[in-house]
């Protein structure tokens, strides 16, 4: 969950890019930054607890000499509080090397001991100081290079890491490896980089390279070289990345997160409409960088059931492909936390299609849960945002969501696109199963087309200043209770996960029909409660849910196009009508917004919120 960024140059100042590099991948960890540079007769290193701007003034008041090789970090504390000490990056006791990790090094208390019993002394709390040490006594030992030294050393390591260490003075040597978490590298005659995210890479260059767990990787300028841990020299074709650099950017928006959810009509668009055959009544899952995507009829007919796995957001995103699936497939499927599915030793079909969802593909658990499920026979699939991630690597069929890069925490688009991949998937099925017919294909995809327009209403200023109109009347609620039903009841879960994870408010998500077994207690004046309710099948049900709530004296902000629903409340977010099964995606939009303005008004650090971070690649 930390930002890993590295680079070494034929000429001029590695610095600035480096510090680049790390405002872009802050979002993936921002308790403590810090840079190593090498030097002719050394390294300079500065680091400092919080945010990316404390690490700058300190450079500012001390100004290391040009270089042309560094790496640095952006810290997520897992081992130790977020000091100055315990920032990376780390040195050895022989100060040769200087090393970043993000990851966890679970035999560190073993190698720390053995260690100090031969006299090293340790500056910090971190676990990772002990492989900086342990490279160290594999140079000394004899290792002819540092990426020697790394092979040897991480042969000792148990865990999972991304590192990138750098060796100074008149041997500069920059290499990076791999075990769990992503680490990606690229070259340009003028120099080679590396980053735990691609988005570090882009600004010099769009053709990168994804190691695989167990890589060891060398860079120079116009260079890289990869080999394993046992020294096998192994190839690793580069991918072509088609983000742009200013898709890192936050544009005119305050927030990464405004802008992300202002961008959902266009992400509708890059997921679905390049994809939509009208003629056929049916959809393509492929991608350009994917061909089909590995999802053949025969896949698709010969499954019999479907298990999601995926954490946080995106598992709200596979409750709703549980009802999109069994609804227009017919498929049965079932959608689990991935950190409970890999632990509860699930019984699984050879026949089921394992559907991991996330935005990252680097998420451990979700990766854990797709391992288990390949392991008992199931085909691995997943619908993800990134095309060279882990989850799309170890996944045999995939529906790349399209959304571009996530920077704010809270994911936003990132949602909306893989309920729509979702909704790609459940047509497909359908149809290559034969359960939709060429004329209800026609009418499922062509609804996917209605939604833009109304995507695009429910963010014009207008519909904006409700929603701040009433966060402002709801931001000193005791609570919030957010309720739904039907496809909406994952809605519901999504509207409190957002709003407690940026404004920290209390807000608990419940399927309607739940209330009165146990939240209705929680009803009284000043608690407020959301209800998601949208014309369908279920709507009449939860309308009594709205009653019931106003006469126990609770304040009811209804969302969505049940008139009857959004008559009986006190507060009406009218939500553009739409077929039942796209309803989450126009139904989620306010309560982004709403989270967002709530989030505002009480003053908190919205794209970085506090103890999270964007990808969580560690248990
Ligand atoms: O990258 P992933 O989609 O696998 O991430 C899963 C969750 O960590 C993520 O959705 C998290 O819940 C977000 N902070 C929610 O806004």
């Amino acid at each position: 969950m930390c930002g890993i960024v590295g680079a070494v140059l034929t000429q001029g100042s590695v610095l600035e890019g480096l510090i680049e590099g790390l405002r872009v991948l802050e979002y993936r960890g921002y308790d403590s930054a810090g840079v190593a540079l090498g030097l002719e007769g050394g390294v300079a290193i500065r680091r400092r607890a919080g945010r990316i701007e404390k690490l700058e003034a300190a450079l500012g008041e001390s100004p290391p000499a040009d270089s042309q090789i560094g790496i640095g970090h952006t810290r997520w504390a897992t081992h130790g509080p977020p000091t100055d000490a315990n920032a990376h990056p780390h040195t050895d006791g022989g100060e040769r090397l200087a090393l970043v990790h993000n990851g966890i090094i679970e035999n560190h208390g073993e190698l720390r001991a053995e260690l100090e019993a031969e006299g090293v002394a340790f500056k910090s709390d971190t676990d990772t100081e002990a492989l900086a040490h342990l490279l160290g006594r594999e140079l000394d030992n004899g290792a002819p290079t540092l990426a020697e030294a790394m092979r040897r050393a991480l042969s000792r390591v148990h865990g999972y890491y991304a590192v990138a260490a750098m060796r100074f003075g008149e041997q500069r040597e920059l290499v990076c490896a791999r075990q769990g978490p992503p680490i990606c590298v690229g070259v340009t005659p003028e120099g080679a980089f590396l980053g735990s995210d691609v988005l570090a890479l882009i600004p010099h260059t769009r053709e990168i390279v994804f190691l695989d767990d167990g890589d060891v990787c060398e860079l120079a300028p116009g260079h890289l070289r990869v080999t394993r841990l046992d020294g096998t020299e192994v190839e690793r074709a580069s991918q072509h990345v088609s983000w742009e650099e200013a898709d890192a950017g936050k544009g005119v928006y305050p927030h990464y997160m405004l802008k992300e959810i202002h961008e959902q009509p266009d992400v509708l668009a890059r997921t679905a409409f390049s994809r939509i055959d009208e003629e056929r009544g049916d959809v393509l899952l492929g991608h350009e960088e994917l061909g089909d995507g590995g999802w053949s009829d025969a896949l698709l007919r010969d499954v019999s059931r479907v298990q999601v796995a995926a954490c946080g957001t995106a598992l709200h995103a596979g409750y709703i492909a549980r009802y999109l699936i069994e609804g227009l497939a017919r498929v049965p499927v079932d959608a689990d936390y991935a950190s409970e599915f890999r632990y509860r030793d699930p019984v699984l079909m050879p026949d089921t299609l394992a559907l991991a969802i996330s935005q990252s593909g680097e998420t451990a658990d979700t990766l854990a849960a797709q391992r288990l499920a390949r392991e008992k026979g199931c085909t691995p699939a997943a619908i993800c945002n990134v095309a060279g991630s882990t989850l799309v690597r170890e996944s045999d069929a995939v529906v790349l969501t399209n959304a571009g890069p996530e920077i704010g925490v809270a994911s936003t688009k990132a949602f909306v696109a893989q309920v729509i991949a979702a909704y790609l998937l459940a047509v497909r099925m359908g149809r290559a199963r034969g359960v939709i017919d060429q004329a209800r294909g026609l009418e499922l995809v062509r609804d996917l087309r209605l939604l833009r327009p109304s995507l695009e209403r429910l963010l014009s200023e207008e519909h904006v200043s409700e929603i701040q109109a009433v966060a402002a009347r709801h931001v000193e609620a005791k609570g919030f209770l957010f309720l739904g039903r039907g496809i909406n009841y994952p809605v519901a879960l999504e509207g409190a996960l957002k709003l407690k994870e940026i404004s920290y408010m209390h807000a608990e998500g419940y399927p309607a029909g739940e209330m009165k077994h146990g939240p209705i207690a929680l009803i009284e004046p000043g608690m407020s409660t959301v209800v998601v309710n949208s014309r369908g099948g279920v709507a009449d049900k939860v309308r009594s849910n709205v009653e019931q709530v106003r006469a126990r004296g609770g304040q009811v902000i209804c969302v969505g196009s049940d008139p009857e629903s959004l008559d009986l409340a006190d507060e009406a977010i009218v939500v553009p009508e739409s077929s039942e099964w796209l309803s989450p995606v126009l139904n989620v939009i306010p309560l982004q917004l709403l989270s967002y303005e709530i989030a505002r008004l009480r003053g908190c650090d919205i794209d970085k919120p506090r103890n999270l971070a964007k990808s969580v690649t560690v248990e």
